[in-house]
């Protein structure tokens, strides 16, 4: 692992911002049959290959599909909740976003497959990769983040994978009981989340990362796993006040993204950053933000941002003990 304690110096991959290659490939990506054809093709092969690796993809599909998870619905969404413009724009292959049952009976398989991706000729299983996904985050953590542990909200917690491992992390840790609070913006993830925890062992909530509704200073460590990237700037700033806000003193937000600077990053081949810019429309703005300089401007202290994986980076910043 390797970590730096500079403010970045905005180093982007050629395929991302206003390049000549970017901006062909954007070109590419509005030219609506293309577009459709490329979102066929990515979703058969994300499937194929992780099905290659033992992730189950097609089958808990049916599993989750044959369930009554569709009946938990109402009970786990928040009818004041609003969805702001950004969230409502197909992703990741789906024309509801995150905001359907596909995205929500999908998004486990999703995860352990985007984890093999990482290593991809280290022929590892997919819970080893996940592992050892997770386990560079909370390496981060360990070495730079919060000394004390009570209050956990993980931002974007998806159907609950990052949320439950870092709760199980901190509880095998530390000798005294942690709460932890998974947030979302799609009550379809929120549901599939509360029913994989099955030891009831987090309170899950459907808000906007930019208005919890949580209390001034009452976290003491708010994460973001693999959001960032999903997000337009402006969002990532309004989420970033809004942690600052509800962090205690001394308090640490971490987020783990794909790193830019990585050589992985740098050099994806056309088809994957094709594919990539295609399904996941905020990635120029991602892939051009300087989070380190906009955590600071927020109201941060200087970040610490360490490479944790061969194409992830963990971004940790402390809220001032004086605040
Ligand atoms: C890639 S998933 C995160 C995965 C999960 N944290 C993990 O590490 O396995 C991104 C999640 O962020 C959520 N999200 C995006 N914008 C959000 C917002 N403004 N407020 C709350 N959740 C948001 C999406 O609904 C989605 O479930």
């Amino acid at each position: 692992m390797t970590s730096s304690n500079a403010a970045s110096t905005a180093l982007k991959p050629a395929w991302a911002g206003d390049d000549l290659l970017s901006r062909l490939v954007n070109l590419l990506i509005r030219t609506k049959p293309l577009y459709a054809l490329m979102k066929r093709q990515a979703r058969k092969v994300l499937i194929k290959t992780a099905e290659k690796n033992g992730v189950p993809w097609r089958q808990t599909y049916a599993e989750w599909d044959a369930s009554d998870i569709r009946d938990q619905l109402a009970a786990i969404a928040n009818p004041t909740v609003t969805y702001p413009d950004y969230y409502q724009v197909p992703f990741h292959a789906y024309t509801e976003g995150n905001l359907c049952w596909q995205a929500a009976f999908e998004a486990e398989s999703a995860t352990y497959a985007m984890a093999l991706r990482v290593w991809i000729q280290e022929e590892l299983t997919w819970p080893e990769a996940q592992a050892r996904l997770r386990g560079g985050f909370h390496q981060a953590l360990t070495d730079h983040g919060p000394e004390q542990v009570r209050d956990i909200l993980d931002i974007g917690c998806s159907v609950g994978i990052s949320t439950l491992t870092l709760h199980q992390y901190y509880q095998q840790r530390l000798d005294h009981p942690v709460r932890t609070v998974g947030l979302d913006l799609s009550p379809h993830m929120l549901a599939i989340a509360q029913r994989r925890d099955t030891q009831q062992d987090i309170s899950w909530r459907h808000a906007q990362a930019e208005a919890t509704g949580f209390a001034d200073a009452s976290f003491d460590l708010v994460t973001l796993q693999f959001v960032a990237h999903e997000l337009p700037r402006q969002a990532s700033r309004a989420i970033f006040r809004e942690a600052l806000r509800i962090l205690r003193p001394g308090g640490i937000l971490a987020l783990t993204d794909n790193d830019p600077k990585s050589a992985v990053i740098q050099n994806l081949p056309p088809v994957l950053f094709t594919l990539m810019k295609s399904t996941e429309p905020w990635s120029d703005d991602y892939y051009t933000f300087d989070i380190e300089a906009a955590l600071q401007e927020i109201g941060f202290e200087p970040a610490v941002t360490v490479a944790t994986d061969p194409r992830h980076r963990a971004i940790v910043a402390r809220k001032s003990a004086l605040d």
